[in-house]
């Protein structure tokens, strides 16, 4: 008997994974009392981890909370973070431990330069190199650094060389428009930017320097523009502004002792969209932030000394910041930083990756798991992938068709998967399974971590235990954001004034089960994940509007199986302004330009109208239901009908 694919998923989901019982004999947490340990003195089970920290002065108070919502963690203490990432390792005769196997995306090409064995003796000399470079260049203790770059070493040297001297550095994905750089690097009065000449990009060079350029010339606080010379492109280089990162690097002083940092001083900032066009700059200090990261970073991954571990995103993002550059470093793991695409040269790149090196723990996103799927088994099956033994998962809902690919075909049905819960505002993983301990279920984040406390309330405010609702956080953390940079009002209002200060407001939907699994929903607010991106819609819509041929625009987010979901634009054009096929493709690039390849609608529908209220609201949850296909009900209501009814015969016609 043959049954549905979608039958068989289903019954897959009842389904229950414990974890194998060799890998919890083995594991560094498998007795279930730590939550309980953890939960009955969550300042002590967080000071545990802090304490094994580096610290220049010791800390006198773990939390003073004694304010909602601005929390102080490890108060009076004094710490440096790239101190802690390096010079502790190679003081304990670590200095040749591999810190980083990088991989060029032409390694097969570039010679020996295409495969570097960065050690933690090397980062530590070119940090404290490039942090004596940005100290010629002016920069101080609480300056803003910008980093543009691709995932290249020296993007995590820039970013240690920042935390070196308590410079903040404000990393923008390298994906991302000029425009959007310009805007992040105007608002943070960032000084110097560090960038490279251009990022390799299925085989070719794609211009990050020149990409900016006049966009800098707007930017009368940037001072200085250090150059890695990635690809040879050689781009027009303004003298007394910019300089080459080899030459620099190569000259400058090879010591510069670590500054010793409040425990609460910030350490970065990192632009993340949320429910206006106005991007959040989120900021995060130093001791709470290191010690979250270190310490879900060892439990999660269950990080052993021989382990080779995997993460795949861009430094770009907050999992990049968190889970390749400072969780692992401070844990003195060894990692794989790939450059580039993953099918490139072909779509088996990853899996030859993780043969080439013995990965034994890869970190990645339900977009990915997905596009492999779709490529086909094959792939993965040219390689050896009996190194790993833990797959985890970010970014947004894993479902449970990918989640078993992922579980069967890469991880040889072997592996225990932890799908990891969390966002830039908070740094670190939340909710998540403990590899040794939890049963997961496809799906399903599981339960908060040791120290971490959620609640699901219902409209009414009430909490939730068996049912869905919306997703809050009951206790500080040491990663949580302390603010928004130069937007205090804001952070209170956005996280914190909806539930009385103490109680942290996520912007999630979830659902407990019954068994107390929690299931993320997805957003409750204006943000679209898409490929597990934030993106908000308002941002999208006054990029739209920003287009000359543009009158009025609104942007949805509809459920996409590759990317998890997509845009999509409703658009009425200006006056005399002909729509059609052309018009999609110009504000498609349009939006690019604005803020970046991946904010471009999937689908942009053209209406002398949106549907509006007769009071002039544009009715986005009509739109939505439109997107979907949904019966629309009693329109009779709306100024004027009969644009719905185009808009839904565009949105079935294929574009
Ligand atoms: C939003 C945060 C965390 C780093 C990458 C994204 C969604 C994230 C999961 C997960 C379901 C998830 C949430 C969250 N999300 N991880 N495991 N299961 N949803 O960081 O850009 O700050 O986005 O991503 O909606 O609020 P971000």
């Amino acid at each position: 008997m043959t049954q549905e694919p979608e039958l068989d998923v289903l019954l897959e989901t009842e389904r229950t994974f414990p974890p194998p019982p060799a890998f919890a004999d083995a594991a560094l947490y498998n007795d279930p009392g730590v939550y309980e340990r953890a939960a009955a003195d969550p300042e002590s089970w967080w000071a545990g981890w802090a304490e094994e920290l580096d610290w220049i002065e010791p800390f006198e108070q773990v939390l003073d909370w004694s304010d909602p919502p601005h929390a102080k963690w490890f108060t009076g203490g004094r710490i440096n973070v790239s101190a802690n990432c390096l010079d502790r390792h190679v003081e304990a005769g670590n200095g040749q431990r591999i810190a980083f196997y990088w991989e060029a995306e032409d390694a097969d090409q570039a010679g020996p330069e295409g495969r570097k064995e960065i050690t933690y003796a090397w980062l530590l000399d070119q940090t404290q190199r490039f942090a004596n470079v940005l100290r010629g260049l002016g920069v101080g203790k609480g300056d803003v650094v910008g980093i543009f770059m691709p995932m290249l070493p020296e993007a995590a040297v820039a970013m240690l060389a920042c935390t070196r001297i308590g410079a903040v550095h404000n990393v923008v994905f390298g994906g991302f428009s000029a425009e959007s750089v310009k805007e992040r690097m105007e608002v943070s009065e960032a000084k110097v930017l560090v960038t490279a000449d251009a990022t390799l990009r299925r085989g070719n060079p794609v211009p990050m320097k020149s990409q900016i350029d006049s966009a800098l010339d707007e930017l009368p606080v940037m001072k200085h523009v250090v150059v890695v010379d990635r690809c040879g492109t050689g781009p027009p280089m303004k003298e007394g502004r910019d300089l080459d990162w080899a030459g620099a690097v190569a000259t400058a002083d090879p010591v510069c002792p670590p500054e010793p940092m409040d425990a609460e001083d910030p350490l970065y900032l990192l632009y993340t969209s949320g429910s206006t066009a106005k991007p959040k700059g989120i900021v995060h200090t130093t001791a709470g932030y290191l010690t979250h990261v270190t310490a879900t970073h060892r439990m999660v991954f269950d990080l052993k000394d021989d382990d080779v571990y995997w993460c795949a995103a861009d430094i770009g993002w907050v999992t990049g910041h968190s889970y390749i550059v400072y969780g692992p470093l401070a844990n003195g793991a060894t990692s794989i930083m790939y450059e580039g695409a993953p099918d490139y040269p072909e779509k088996d790149r990853w899996w030859e990756i993780v043969e080439r090196y013995r990965a034994s723990i890869l970190y990645t996103a339900p977009t990915a798991i997905r596009s492999f799927m779709k490529w086909g088994d094959e792939y993965p099956g040219r390689h050896d992938l009996s190194s790993l033994r833990l797959l985890g998962s970010v970014g947004e809902p894993i479902n449970p068709r990918a989640w078993l690919w992922y579980h069967e075909k890469i991880g040889g049905s072997r592996c225990p998967i932890v799908d990891t819960w969390w966002q830039t505002e908070t740094g670190g993983i939340m909710i998540s399974p403990l590899p040794g301990l939890t049963t997961t279920k496809p799906g399903s984040a599981t339960v908060p971590l040791p120290g971490i406390e959620a609640a699901i309330l219902d409209s009414e405010d009430k909490v939730v235990k068996v049912g869905a609702g919306t997703l809050v956080l009951t206790k500080p953390w040491p990663g949580m954001a302390r603010t928004l940079y130069r937007e205090p009002d804001r952070f209170v209002e956005t996280y914190w004034d909806r539930y009385g200060r103490d109680t942290y407001l996520v912007g999630d939907a979830a659902r407990w089960d019954e068994d107390g699994y929690i299931w993320i929903v997805g957003r409750i607010d204006d943000v679209i994940n898409v490929s597990g991106h934030r993106l908000s819609t308002m941002e999208v819509e006054s990029a739209l509007v920003s287009h000359p041929s543009v009158a009025e625009a609104a942007v949805i987010g509809v459920n996409d199986e590759d990317t998890g979901q997509a845009i999509v634009a409703f658009v009425t054009p200006r006056d005399g302004v002909e729509d059609g096929p052309e018009l999609t493709a110009e504000l498609r690039q349009h939006v690019a330009d604005r803020i970046g390849k991946l904010a471009r609608p999937r689908k942009t529908c053209f209406a002398s109208d949106l549907p509006k209220t007769r009071s002039g609201k544009i009715m986005r949850r009509l739109l939505r239901d439109i997107a979907a296909g949904k019966d629309l009900g009693d329109v009779s209501t709306l100024r004027d009908p009969g644009v719905v009814d185009s808009l839904s015969e565009q949105i079935n016609r294929d574009q």
